[in-house]
């Protein structure tokens, strides 16, 4: 059997602040075949990498990201909320991750975060820096807002795309074919022994958020799913290796 894929969850947020480059260079150090990041949008309509609509929970400042420019996010700390020792981080930019991933083998599962704000153009802009990096390959696309992974598709067909959800989808796998994505990203709690049977008769690959305690992570992989989500890289590794 193919051995899973460990995506790092915001890079490695149990062990570094999340989505930062610190975080994402932690991933990598801990064995991650993969990274997994939030993108929001800037005032002045640029991509930033960050979980929430706003920066007052992972940064020294507040305010909305969409009412801030890039300028002003790039003057907050966005490391020492989480330890001193991080003091100096920033909020990146995407581009400054896909430099950092360009040429390495490392799956890039980029989360548009447009269901609490709308941000208009978001599905474009990423393709357009996916593009100008040559990452397309490297690199697959989910959100909540399914109407974002219609309009990804739309934009560009052989983008890859997967559809994150929490619970409750009958034949998840049938509805991510009706949508035209390539994968399920269900909650972990939600997935149970028949759905990845069925996903896998229906060569639908499944990897599931966030994965963090040991004893999830076997019960996870003994089933026989592509991947999962993880703030630990370094335990995810452990129990993939088991399999
Ligand atoms: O992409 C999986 C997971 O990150 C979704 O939830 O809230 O951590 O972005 P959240
Ligand atoms: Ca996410």
């Amino acid at each position: 059997m193919k051995k899973p894929l460990v995506i790092g969850h915001r890079g490695a947020a149990a062990y570094a602040p999340e989505n930062t480059m610190a975080s994402f260079q932690k991933a990598l150090t801990l064995g991650a075949g993969g990274i997994e990041i939030d993108v929001q949008m800037t005032k002045d309509g640029r991509l930033v990498i960050c979980h929430d609509e706003t920066v007052d929970r992972t940064t020294d400042g507040s305010g909305a990201i969409q009412a801030l420019t890039l300028k002003e996010i790039q003057m907050l700390d966005a490391g020492s909320w989480f330890s001193e020792n991080f003091r100096g981080e920033k909020i990146p930019v995407l581009e400054e991750l896909l430099d950092f991933l360009r040429g390495r083998d490392i799956l890039l599962n980029i989360e548009l975060k447009n269901g609490i704000v709308l941000y208009r153009g978001l599905e474009e802009k990423v393709l357009e820096a996916l593009r100008i990096y040559h990452m397309e390959h490297y690199t697959i696309l989910s959100s909540f807002n399914h109407y974002s992974l219609l309009r990804l598709k739309e934009l560009n067909p052989r983008i890859k795309t997967g559809v994150l959800y929490v619970a409750g989808l009958v034949e998840p796998w049938e509805y991510a074919r009706r949508i035209g994505a390539d994968a399920l990203h269900p909650i972990y709690y939600s997935v149970l022994p028949e759905i990845v049977t069925g996903a896998q008769v229906h060569q639908m690959p499944i990897y599931t958020y966030t994965v963090n305690e040991m004893k999830d992570l076997e019960r996870i992989f003994s089933l026989g799913v592509a991947g999962i989500i993880t703030d630990y890289p370094d335990r995810g590794k452990i129990a993939a290796d088991k399999v």
